[in-house]
C-alpha cells in the first residue's frame, strides 16, 4: 500500500494541526449553541473521528452516506444511500463534516436537501478543499486543507475503496490509478 504512493502531502503532524485550528474555529461558533455533526460517509469517518474529539462542548453525531458513481478518477452520478433520521434533521444546527470538496456536488446536493428537510441550519466542514476542480459554486465553512488537484488518498480518501487506513494523505502513483480497476491494492 505505501508503495503506491508516490509522495506524502501531509504527515500525520501536520494533519493532527490542521485539525486542532479547524476545530477551534468550529468550537468558536458553536459554544452555547447544541448542534450536530453529520458525518459524510465514508470517506469522513477518520477526519470526522478525530475532529469530534477536539471540540470541547456538547455535541451529537449523526451520519448520511452518499457516493458518486463514476469510472475511472472522474465523479459521476451522486447517490444518496441514507439519511440521518428526520428527528436528527428537524429543526437542528448541522455541521457537515466530508473528507474533500472537489467538484462540490455532493456537499450542494446534501445542504440543499438538509435544509429541505428542515434543518434549522447547515454549515459545512471539510479536511481537503481541492478548488481547481469545483463545478458547482461552493466554499466549505471550515477547512483544514487546501491541495492541488493530485489524485490523493489516505486518512479517510480511497481509490477504489482502498488506501482510507493511510494515516497521512498521498499523491497516488499515476500506474496506480490509470493500471485495471481489477489490479488496485
Ligand atoms: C468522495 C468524498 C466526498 C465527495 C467529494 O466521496 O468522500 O464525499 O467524493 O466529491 P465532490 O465534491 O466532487 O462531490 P465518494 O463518492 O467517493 O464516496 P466515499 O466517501 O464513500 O469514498
Amino acid at each position: 500500500m505505501h508503495e503506491d504512493v508516490e509522495r506524502i502531502l501531509l504527515t500525520e503532524a501536520q494533519i493532527q494541526a490542521g485539525i486542532d485550528r479547524v476545530a477551534r474555529e468550529v468550537t468558536a461558533v458553536y459554544r452555547g449553541q447544541a448542534f450536530t455533526v453529520v458525518s459524510v460517509l465514508k470517506g469522513s469517518c477518520v477526519f470526522a473521528s478525530d475532529l469530534i474529539r477536539r471540540i470541547p462542548i456538547p455535541l451529537e453525531l449523526a451520519f448520511v452516506s452518499a457516493s458518486s458513481y463514476g469510472e475511472g478518477v472522474e465523479s459521476g452520478r451522486l447517490e444518496v444511500n441514507f439519511f440521518p433520521a428526520e428527528s436528527e434533521i428537524q429543526g437542528r444546527d448541522l455541521l457537515l463534516v466530508d473528507d474533500i470538496l472537489d467538484t462540490g456536488r455532493t456537499l450542494s446536493r446534501l445542504v440543499d436537501e438538509m435544509r429541505r428537510r428542515g434543518a434549522r441550519s447547515v454549515r459545512t466542514c471539510v479536511f481537503l478543499d481541492k478548488p481547481a476542480r469545483r463545478a458547482t459554486p461552493l466554499s466549505a465553512d471550515f477547512r483544514a486543507f487546501e491541495v492541488d488537484n493530485l489524485f490523493v488518498v489516505g486518512y479517510g480518501l480511497d481509490f477504489a475503496g482502498h488506501y482510507r487506513n493511510l494515516p497521512y494523505v498521498g499523491a497516488l502513483k499515476r500506474e496506480c490509478y490509470e493500471r485495471p480497476r481489477s489490479a488496485a491494492r
